[in-house]
């Protein structure tokens, strides 16, 4: 839905639905660019223009990357994700991500909404039990998951491949690929065996999605693309228990054998979380139904945060979860990234390549970090980044040109009018010009965080700034303090109006110094609320005392 689509009344509801990290090792900038800066970013445009917006996500503590890592270990798979939860909950403290709530799928409500969606999904006819043939260990005396059964490759011969993969090839097998399979417990030959499983029927809901995404207008089109490309192949049924020790139960009425030894698939349950997580955050709030506002009422709007891997599970098979139970809104849109890499190698927690997220703070501030990353956000290509792109963008835009502007204007406003916003004289056609420009600067950038294209957003702000220093440049108020006074007080009258203007354009990619800024100008509370447009800051305002807003990036060969 486009703003103009929305109803009158009231604000509109947005929901920020971040990608749910897995619990099992530390975020590194790929992730921070991939997802959770965006999803910032997004979420404070709206608060700012006075829209309801509801952030939620949470830690990922389900599924083979958690077990894997405590098998290494040694641990449980709760120890392992409860060492990560917090530092997760960190870096959006230090980084500004601004969730209302992250909290993780661990949670007893989340195992309920996750019971209550697969109900509906049954009783709707599009969950049903199955009877399938699995590797069984006779010596464990259990089912064994993919990646348990051991065996040679069937593409390059190599004698240890996974059921679920080749370290050696790389290629995705399947068990039954493998020669001589063995059990990874035990090294027992596995056998064949009958277990009954709960199936999503997709098949059935096939044409829906197909349809539905038929509808969707203003979705990127890497995205949009391979989700239609992907159903058009044929959605088939899933299996969404797995024979695991680890995950969220069966609800106490499935009927199936042995359901104490079965749990939910991550991938059917983790996306879920984004509707445990509300309810959740409306029972913080002491009002249980508050949820509702942003997935039951049509007008609703919901934005998906996430990285491309996940886009089938949030631009195909989340969707049809929603449609099957019933009731629900579905996604406005999955504005899903691209990669990040260093010089080529993905920036994520796998590969552990680059510093971690809290490392970058010992140079950068957050502010700086987050404005190296705005700029080169993954939206249509995988995006090579380098430490001396990050340094050039912090340095040469943000400091020199929007830093500069700031310091420059409130340092002269102090100087010449003992740091209170003078009275200006007639404005000529200089001064209006370079106000319209703003607000066509600030208006811009609106249009484009609305489209969720944050790096176009980011150029509009900084594009101001521009046209703000030549203005200044022109009007040279720092010679003409000598000679005219009322000139000059015209000129930072304009400059600071502009600036206040430009403060609204940068506070979704700065919000640190841009909240600073705000109480300088004489702003009173927070920025959220303020709305999407310039305000007029009074004559007489008296100014803070200015500090450099940012500080340079002064890397020390290592
Ligand atoms: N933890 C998974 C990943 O990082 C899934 C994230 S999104 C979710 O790829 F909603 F499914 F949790
Ligand atoms: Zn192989």
């Amino acid at each position: 839905m486009t703003a103009s689509e929305t109803p009158s009344a009231g604000p509109r509801h947005v929901l920020v639905a971040v990608a749910w990290p897995y619990a099992n090792g530390s975020l590194h900038l790929g992730h921070m660019a991939g997802a959770y800066l965006p999803a910032d970013i997004f979420a404070r445009y709206h608060r700012i223009s006075g829209n309801r917006v509801l952030m939620v996500s949470g830690s990922d503590t389900h599924g083979t990357p958690i077990t894997v890592r405590a098998d290494q270990e040694g641990v449980s798979p709760a120890e392992i994700a409860e060492r990560y939860h917090p530092e997760f909950l960190a870096y959006w403290e230090e980084l500004g991500i601004s969730f209302d709530l992250f909290t993780s799928t661990m949670t007893d409500n989340h195992r309920d909404v996750t019971h209550e969606m697969f109900r509906a999904l049954r009783d709707n006819g599009y969950v049903e039990p199955r009877t399938t043939d699995q590797f069984y260990d006779p010596v464990a005396e259990r089912f064994l998951p993919d990646r348990y059964v051991v065996g040679t490759c069937p593409h390059c011969g190599a004698t240890d491949a996974r059921g679920d993969q080749c370290d050696t090839c790389g290629k995705t097998l399947d068990p039954i690929d493998l020669g001589s399979p063995r059990s990874k417990l035990t090294d027992a030959a596995p056998e064949m065996r009958p277990t009954e499983h709960y199936f999503i029927l997709l098949s059935k809901l096939q044409a829906e999605v197909a349809a539905w995404l038929e509808g969707r207008e203003g979705w990127r089109s890497h995205v949009i693309n391979w989700a239609q490309g992907f159903v058009k192949e044929g959605l088939h049924d899933r299996a969404i228990t797995r024979d695991l020790a680890w995950g969220v139960p069966l609800p106490d009425d499935a009927e199936l054998d042995s359901p104490n030894d079965k749990r939910i698939y991550v991938w059917f349950e983790a996306v879920i979380g984004y509707l445990s997580a509300s309810k959740e955050w409306a029972q913080l709030q002491g009002d249980p139904d508050a949820w509702k506002a942003w997935w039951e009422d049509p007008s609703a709007e919901s934005y998906y945060f996430i990285g491309k891997d996940n886009i089938p599970f949030h631009a195909v098979y989340w969707p049809a979860q929603l449609m099957g139970a019933g009731t629900l809104q579905l996604p406005t849109n999955v504005p899903a990234n691209q990669y990040v890499t260093f010089k080529g190698a993905k920036a994520s927690k796998s590969l552990g390549v680059g510093k971690s997220v809290l490392e970058y703070l010992d140079d950068y501030q957050p502010d700086t970090l987050r404005y190296a990353l705005a700029t080169n956000l993954p939206e249509y290509n995988d995006v090579d980044l380098t430490e001396d792109e990050m340094v050039r963008r912090v340095n040469d835009e943000l400091v020199a040109t929007w830093g500069n502007l700031v310091n420059r204007v409130l340092a002269m406003t102090n100087k010449n009018f003992e740091g209170l916003v003078p009275e200006p004289g007639a404005l000529d056609e200089r001064d209006h010009d370079v106000l319209a420009t703003v607000d066509a600067r600030l208006a811009a950038a609106g249009e484009q965080l609305e489209r969720v294209e944050l790096r176009a957003a980011v150029k509009e702000a900084m594009g101001g700034a521009q046209a703000v220093n030549i203005y200044l440049n022109a009007l040279e108020p720092w010679k003409t303090a000598k000679t005219d006074r009322d000139r000059t007080a015209t000129t930072l009258w304009t400059a600071l109006q502009a600036i206040n203007g430009l403060k609204v354009a940068f506070a979704p990619f700065v919000p640190f110094s841009c909240e600073t800024l705000h109480t300088l100008l004489g702003g009173e509370g927070e920025l959220a609320g303020e709305g999407w447009r310039r305000h007029e800051v009074a004559v007489g305002t008296a100014l803070g005392a200015p500090t450099p807003m940012f500080r340079k990036i002064e890397l020390t060969e290592a």
